[in-house]
């Protein structure tokens, strides 16, 4: 029998592949991706906590979800409501005392067992939540199905899960649990199945994947530059990306790669947080400012059309006037093509979120927000605006918003707008670059030849819904 499944994600990229991976244990049941939640059988919302904001967005949308409970049930029918992700792990009893109308609740390291949680609701009365917010002994990648769905052009895929870094104002170790990596020999496995599904792009990802120490095929540790150059030997693996990496560990054997592997995408997302040295000691960052000045030197001399993107909290506590000239001192002198920037917000449980003498005020730190906002979107701009003219390859993965547009991403991960047939989706085609936005670029494309090309099969297949993407 089939049954719709609604599936909204919040949050970061390890997230949507987490949904990603929901939706394939879920399969074998009959559930079928649904895009709204009036006919949904099963309302899945995987959830994130990084900031106050996305973890108070979950009330909102549960509250919003009983509604469509209630229509189903006037219909004599249900719709199971689950709640998963970071905010399932951090708030699981508050979740169920705040949202009685949820009926499972699941953290990211136990949704394997969403099968037998699933069934056990459909057996229970409404209003006897289930939670499930164990770290458990067994791996869950153990008990995922071994065949990926299509996941369209670009496919993420989870190596590395947890922290154990402990930044004073983070969540991530608390809700994802300790560091751990995957063997060398699963992860390829998983890529070749991608790849069979339709995939070309590969985006490795982990809450510190630069901190990557698979086991490989040898019994011996493999960092993410090894494995790197393994997954570029696979047939079909046209592009490789990693996402997020940390100052700390970013290793030799994975800078060289940027050198070594053509395939691997001309893109660092490196997230500094802060230039103060006294800011980032504060954090527990583990580095200087002028370490990550070095590695990005170094990265550059190894690949010199490189584009860095980072992440940066404003007003973290203890966070002064000469601290936040630092952080901008810092940002002029790296350029980066691309930035997050968040006002620091307060996490329960958090070291730095006892901290409440030294708080920053809001209006200081919305300040210093939008001063640091303004230096990085010129930057931005900037580096959109130097594309003009160049002749970039493109790997289209859907429509733009206009009809006959379609949309794919430059190797420097600039989203490329260009009028384009859609048996181009699934292809990577030279476009020259036309105009440049704060955000995106637009351009034709350049290949004379294009409507000779023959469309790529099995892509573009159901991908879940993606409300809020924050940085891994
Ligand atoms: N693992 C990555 C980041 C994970 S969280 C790293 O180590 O850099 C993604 C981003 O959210 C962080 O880089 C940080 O900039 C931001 N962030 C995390 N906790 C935050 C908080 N309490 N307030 C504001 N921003 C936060
Ligand atoms: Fe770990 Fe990154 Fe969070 Fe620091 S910011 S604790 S490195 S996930
Ligand atoms: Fe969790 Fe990712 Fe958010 S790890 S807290 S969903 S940013």
């Amino acid at each position: 029998m089939t049954k719709k499944l609604y599936l909204k994600t919040y949050g970061c990229q390890m997230n949507a592949y987490d949904s990603a991976r929901m939706a394939d244990v879920l399969a074998p049941l009959g559930y079928t991706l649904s895009q709204q939640p009036d006919d949904a059988d099963l309302i899945l919302l995987n959830t994130c906590h990084i900031r106050e904001k996305a973890a108070e967005k979950v009330y909102s949308e549960l509250g919003r979800m009983r509604h469509v409970q209630d229509a189903k049930t006037a219909k004599g029918e249900r719709a199971l409501l689950a709640v998963a992700g970071c905010v399932a792990q951090a708030e699981g009893e508050e979740i169920l005392q705040r949202a009685p109308q949820v009926d499972v609740v699941v953290g990211p390291q136990t949704y394997h067992r969403l099968p037998e949680l699933i069934a056990k609701a459909e057996r229970s009365r409404p209003g006897r939540g289930i939670l499930d917010t164990e770290f458990p002994v067994e791996d869950k990648f153990d008990h995922l199905p071994e065949e990926r769905r299509p996941q369209g052009p670009s496919a993420y895929l989870s190596v590395q899960e947890g922290c154990d870094k402990f930044c004073t104002f983070c969540v991530v170790p608390y809700t994802r649990g300790a560091e751990v990596s995957r063997p060398v020999a699963e992860v390829l496995a998983e890529a070749r199945g991608l790849v069979a599904a339709g995939s070309h792009e590969i985006v490795l990802l982990g809450q510190n994947v630069s901190a990557y120490h698979g086991e490989g095929p040898d019994g011996r540790e493999w960092g993410l530059g090894r494995l790197i150059r393994a997954l570029a030997e696979i047939e079909g693996v046209e592009r490789i990306r990693y996402t997020t990496s940390h100052p700390k560990d970013m290793d030799d054997e994975l800078l060289t790669a940027h050198r070594d592997v053509p395939q691997l995408m001309p893109f660092l997302h490196l997230p500094v947080q802060s230039g103060s040295d006294r800011v980032l000691k504060a954090m527990n960052r583990g580095h200087t400012a002028d370490h990550y000045r070095r590695v990005i030197e170094r990265v550059r001399e190894l690949r010199p059309d490189i584009a860095v993107a980072s992440d940066f909290i404003v007003g973290h506590p203890g966070e002064r006037a000469e601290d936040h000239a630092e952080t901008l001192r810092l940002a002029a002198d790296i350029g980066f093509a691309h930035h997050f920037a968040f006002k620091y917000s307060p996490r329960p449980g958090t070291p730095a979120a006892m901290n409440t003498e030294d708080a920053v005020s809001d209006a200081v730190a919305t300040e210093r927000l939008h001063g640091l906002q303004q230096v990085l979107g010129e930057q931005g701009h900037a580096f959109n605006h130097r594309s003009v003219g160049m002749r970039l390859p493109v790997l289209f993965d859907g429509h733009g918003k206009r009809a006959g547009q379609l949309i794919g991403r430059s190797p420097y991960m600039q989203p490329v707008h260009v009028q384009a047939p859609d048996r181009l989706i699934g292809r990577t085609v030279e476009v020259e670059i036309t105009e440049a936005h704060p955000n995106s670029l637009r351009g034709r494309v350049a290949t004379a030849t294009w409507e000779g090309v023959p469309a790529h099969d099995a892509c573009g297949a159901g991908s879940p819904n993606v409300e809020e993407r924050a940085p891994v």
